[in-house]
Parts: C-alpha cells; sequence; structure tokens
C-alpha cells in the first residue's frame, strides 16, 4: 500500500511552538493531523485549528500506555499513520553536578525513551502500509553542545545515534527517517520548557554564562517556528528526504565548526588511534 492523500500524521506536543506550527503547516496543506496534548483543557483549541481534520489526544509522552492508546485511536479514525514527528521535549539548564537523579531520569524519558518508543510503536504499522515518515525533532546541543545542557543534549544526541541506525533498518519497508536540529526558536522553550536547578556558584562563570545567553535572547530567538514548520513539511514531501535537516544560521554555523574540529582532530590523532588493530 503506499502513501495516499490527505497523509495523517502523528505530533506530540502541539500545544505550543514548533509542535503546533508543524500541525498547523499540515492542516493548511490539507492533511489529517493527530495531536498530542498533556492537558483536557487544552484539546478544545487545538481541534477548533481544523475542525474535523484536526485530532487531540490527551497524552504524555512518558506513559507508554497512553501513547499505545493514542496511537490506536488514530489508527482506528483514518485507517494510518503517514508521518510521525517525535516533537514533544524540554530542556534542562544545568551543570551536571547540578542535576539530581529525578530531573535527569525525567528529562531522557521525556527526550530520549519516550520517541524511541514511539518510534518502536509505529514501525509495524509503517511496515504494514510500506510506507511512512518519522521525523524526530533534536537540537544542535545533540551535535554541538553547550555548557549546562548535559543531559539534555545526551538525550538529543541518543536521539540522533538511534535515528542513524533505524534508518538503514527500516528502508527496505519505505519508511524514512528525518532528524531536525535547530538553533534557538522563537517558542515557548526558554520561557516554560526549561527545567530549572539551583545555580552552585562554582557554574557561574561557565553554566550561568550560557544561562544568561539565553535569557537575553528569549522573545528575540533568530529561528522562525513557521518558517521551521513550512521546511519540515518540505523535507517530508521530498522523494529523498534529508537524515538531518539544519534549521537556522546559528545551527549552521556550530555543525560546520563542530565538523571542522572533529576533521582536524582526527587527523591530528590519526598516527596514535589508527595503529591500534591487529597486523591484518
Ligand atoms: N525552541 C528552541 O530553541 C528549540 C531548539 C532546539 C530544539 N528544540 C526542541 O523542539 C521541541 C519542541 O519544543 P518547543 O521549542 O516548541 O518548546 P515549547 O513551545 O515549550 O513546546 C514543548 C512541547 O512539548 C510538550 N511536552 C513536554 N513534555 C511533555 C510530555 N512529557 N508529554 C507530552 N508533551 C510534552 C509541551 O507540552 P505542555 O504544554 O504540556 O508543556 C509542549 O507542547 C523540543 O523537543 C525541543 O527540545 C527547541
Amino acid at each position: 500500500m503506499k502513501t495516499t492523500s490527505p497523509k495523517t500524521w502523528f505530533i506530540t506536543g502541539v500545544s505550543s511552538g514548533f509542535g503546533r506550527e508543524i500541525a498547523r503547516e499540515a492542516l493548511r496543506r490539507g492533511d489529517i493531523v493527530a495531536g498530542t496534548l498533556r492537558h483536557a483543557e487544552q484539546l478544545a483549541a487545538f481541534e477548533a485549528e481544523a475542525p474535523g481534520r484536526a485530532i487531540a489526544l490527551q497524552m504524555d509522552v512518558t506513559k507508554d500506555a497512553q501513547v499505545r492508546a493514542a496511537l490506536d485511536t488514530v489508527v482506528g479514525q483514518t485507517g494510518r499513520i503517514d508521518v510521525v514527528v517525535n516533537n514533544a521535549g524540554y530542556g534542562l539548564l544545568a551543570a551536571l553536578e547540578e542535576t539530581t537523579d529525578d530531573k535527569l531520569e525525567r528529562n531522557l524519558a521525556t527526550n530520549l525513551i519516550a520517541p524511541l518508543r514511539i518510534m518502536r510503536t509505529v514501525i509495524p504499522i509503517m511496515r504494514r502500509q510500506q510506507s511512512g515518515h518519522i521525523v524526530n525533532i533534536s537540537a544542535i546541543a545533540g551535535f554541538a553542545n553547550e555548557l549546562g545542557f548535559s543531559v539534555y543534549g545526551a538525550a538529543k544526541a541518543g536521539l540522533e545515534a538511534a535515528a542513524d541506525a533505524v534508518t538503514g533498518e527500516v528502508a527496505p519497508f519505505g519508511i524514512k527517517v528525518t532528524t531536525v536540529v535547530p538553533g534557538p526558536v522563537r517558542t515557548d522553550f526558554i520561557g516554560r520548557s526549561l527545567d530549572p536547578v539551583e545555580r552552585l556558584p562554582e557554574y557561574t562563570k561557565t553554566v550561568g554564562q550560557f544561562e544568561a545567553f539565553l535569557n537575553k535572547i528569549n522573545g528575540r530567538q533568530p529561528g522562525d517556528p513557521t518558517k521551521a514548520a513550512a521546511a519540515i513539511y518540505t523535507a517530508t514531501v521530498a522523494v529523498n528526504p534529508p537524515r538531518r535537516l539544519t534549521l537556522g544560521a546559528y545551527a549552521y554555523d556550530k555543525m560546520e565548526k563542530k565538523i571542522a574540529e572533529l576533521q582536524s582532530e582526527l587527523a591530528a590523532w590519526k598516527d596514535l588511534g589508527l595503529p591500534t588493530d591487529f597486523p591484518a
């Protein structure tokens, strides 16, 4: 069975930001969007975006039973899932020493374990269709990290590493995987989706400095979520979609700089690392 039009989307975290804008873009193009929200009072406003085509599902991505029930509902109503967007997530701005077990585990559960579980649950649905596209919203912190984002960056890097493998695993079933890599985008991320911690004075000059930068750009982040959503939509209809889609100049520059650093270090230490194999 090949992809039909309109497509059915499943997007986590459509209450605001990226999730809401990607949902709006897909609805604007005539698709059906099942969007997940955590709070009952948010559901009606989402369905009002496009009555009959915007389906609001109450769900917390860390609750596996809720995720499975939501996906069953979508397949029950539309018969298929064409695009899944693992978007729901939040930051943890803390030096590793400042984190607690609870904060660390909750962040990994939301930003890493949940998207992995969602991918695992939708793959058999898409395999039966012999088509589908999984879009994971990562962050530039997953490739070129910032001080204070050790846990958040680890979650996003883990998601990217998983996607590298999954892409090849599901390619024979006609399923595509794209990792989206944004820099700072004008959403609620800095305002309400950054888990705060008690800052130790020892980290004022390091993590504190990045925190001050974030507070300074809050509300003036260079990334436009509406343009980002349009770019993501375009990637999902491309014949050969990108494995990684880097959004905005901030992320692009960081990505280029990190790649150059990696290449330079690889070359500089080649003579030490390369000869460590057994003789052929
Ligand atoms: N904005 C940026 O600068 C930026 C940069 C790089 C990557 N990202 C990534 O973009 C994604 C979306 O963030 P955003 O910038 O759009 O921020 P946002 O406007 O704050 O949106 C975050 C969304 O995630 C949802 N969410 C958080 N935890 C959840 C959970 N356990 N279960 C279900 N939903 C949950 C939130 O729902 P509630 O309304 O219930 O809280 C909200 O809908 C995240 O994965 C983030 O890491 C953002």
